[in-house]
């Protein structure tokens, strides 16, 4: 049997939605207000999820701790009030939407050796969350 943990984390951060080869004109059209010059913040909130057999002795699938110094050696460390854009390096050439911001957090936090990390499911505002999540068969 197996079964899931999930954790919360949260994080403030900025970006900018915008691609330096395109005119302002269409990341405008594209990104709307989020393209404005400056950036803007967001409070990210995010859950991650491991999922695996829950050890006899223990009683747990991971321990919390030990996934709370993984978030936070391969995550909030670095993610922790920066400006995404240039201050994480996959998104030098890669335009931070919480969609890549869940793909790129799943990898850092893919070689979690306790447990497996089956989803990242990010909010960015109270009204939107993204969610990147393993196949159910891989
Ligand atoms: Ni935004």
């Amino acid at each position: 049997m197996k079964l899931s943990l999930n954790r919360r984390y949260s994080f403030p951060a900025s970006h900018r939605l915008f691609r330096s080869e395109w005119t302002q004109e269409q990341n405008t059209q594209t990104f709307g207000k989020c393209a404005n010059a400056h950036g803007h913040g967001h409070n990210y909130t995010i859950e991650v999820a491991v999922r695996g057999p829950v050890n006899p002795e223990t009683g747990m699938i991971a321990n919390l701790a030990e996934l709370d110094q993984f978030v936070q050696e391969k995550v909030l460390r670095d993610f922790d009030h920066v400006y995404l854009n240039e201050q994480i390096p996959e998104f030098r050439d890669c335009v931070p939407t919480t969609e890549n911001l869940c793909r790129v957090i799943f990898c850092r936090l893919s070689g979690f050796p306790h447990a497996r990390v089956v989803s990242v499911r990010i909010e960015e505002t109270t009204k939107n969350s993204f969610e990147y999540r393993v196949d159910e068969h891989e």
